[in-house]
């Protein structure tokens, strides 16, 4: 039982956090799930402890749902049916470290080669692993700048290269191609090659896009990421990884005192996470998933429109929830929590709501009279 004080600093917590959650623009999280139906696993000490495929000793668990979502994500992301495996992580990071590591362990010396505009997880991952690196520039849409690329790996012919393509940028949502990726790399003379794919954000909904970006097993990739509570919504950090299995046998070890193989990153694992992935997907399924991104990707158009018709040149990518525009002052980016780095960004989640999106635009509209000036983010 909690004393007076420590109920009182509890509540107030959850009525920042629930303000907080009101005025949530800039980051992509989904805000609309409602998992009540789970809140008596909340109950249970659960632990998704080594290897989902494989039982152990340790039984209070959830694996089995487990791999149901990696089965889920194994399937849509084209993953050959007999050499697949994955986990579910907690977050993209951890898949992003996941995805280098494989590689690494394939190719010890091997380069990353990356673009400036990936998450700042690969270059953790990099100093974690070890690796040597060559940043690779972009494009300003985001992606990356395949002829820099190709000018980069030309000067390291002899060593293998492992890649990250971003499956939407963290800025920009700008979408590499995996096939291009590779091309590239086997034109510039390399032989050995691993694409792990960070589908961080656009992971549930790219296989649907009209013009599906060529990020999967099928289109080439060893490894992908993605996060769970970014577009399918968790009220904590979760994702899922990917991998040919072939290339997990190189770092599995064979562990007695849980009696099941090791070879996921972390060793006592959420057995709630997965619990949620799976009632999010067998909730939504695959056509609640294209319904929700028709929903947003409508929104994001409509923001678009909005921020032009008041001279805030506003853009985005083909089929994005991310909006790009110049950088707003300072109190409009702390009140809706804008990512900002040479440009602003929203991202329109499931639960963003047009209210919301009108309240940023009118406060923009209010800055721009009080200070005008006509800026220009440029794509
Ligand atoms: C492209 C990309 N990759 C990876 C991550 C990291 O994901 P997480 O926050 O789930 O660790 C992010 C987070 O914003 C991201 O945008």
């Amino acid at each position: 039982m909690l004393d007076a004080h420590s109920q009182n600093r509890l509540d107030e917590l959850f009525d920042s956090m629930n303000e907080a959650n009101k005025s949530f623009l800039g980051y992509p999280f989904a805000k609309d799930f409602n998992y009540e139906g789970l809140l008596r696993f909340m109950k249970l000490t659960g632990n998704n402890l080594g290897d989902p495929f494989t039982p152990g000793t340790y039984r209070v668990s959830s694996k089995e749902f487990e791999c149901e979502v990696v089965e889920f994500f194994a399937h849509l992301f084209r993953a050959p049916f007999d050499d697949f495996w994955g986990y579910v992580t907690n977050g993209g990071t951890e898949g992003n470290i996941y995805g280098m590591y494989l590689g690494r362990e394939m190719y010890p010396n091997g380069i990353a080669y990356f673009s400036r505009d990936t998450h700042y997880s690969v270059s953790k991952a990099v100093r974690l692993l070890g690796l040597s690196h060559s940043l690779v520039r972009s494009q300003p849409s985001g992606e990356i700048c395949y002829e820099h690329l190709a000018e980069v790996a030309a000067r390291a012919k002899n060593r293998a290269a492992i890649v990250v393509a971003n499956i939407g940028t963290t800025m920009k949502e700008g979408k590499d191609n995996v096939r291009r990726i590779r091309e590239t790399l086997v034109d510039a003379g390399i032989k050995d090659i691993y694409i792990h794919s960070d589908a961080a954000l656009c992971g549930p909904y790219a296989p649907f896009l009209a013009a599906k970006p060529a990020f999967d097993f099928g289109d080439g990739a060893d490894s992908i990421t993605l996060s769970g509570h970014k577009f399918l919504g968790a009220p904590m950090p979760c994702g899922v990884v990917l991998a040919r299995r072939q290339n997990v046998q190189r770092v599995l070890q064979r562990i007695d005192y849980i009696g099941a193989a090791d070879t996921t990153l972390s060793g006592s694992r959420s057995a709630q996470t997965p619990i949620i992935l799976w009632y999010a997907i067998r909730s939504l399924g695959v056509d609640g998933i294209k319904e929700a991104f028709a929903r947003c990707e409508r929104l994001a158009g409509e923001v678009v429109d909005e921020l032009d018709s008041i001279d805030v040149s506003a853009w985005r990518n083909p089929e994005a929830l991310t909006v790009v525009f110049p950088p707003v002052e300072d109190s409009i980016k702390s009140k809706w929590q804008l990512a900002t780095q040479d440009v602003s960004h929203l991202v329109v989640t499931p639960g963003t709501t047009k209210r919301q999106l009108d309240m940023l635009i009118q406060a923009i509209t209010k800055s721009r009279r009080l200070s005008p000036r006509q800026v220009t983010a440029t794509a």
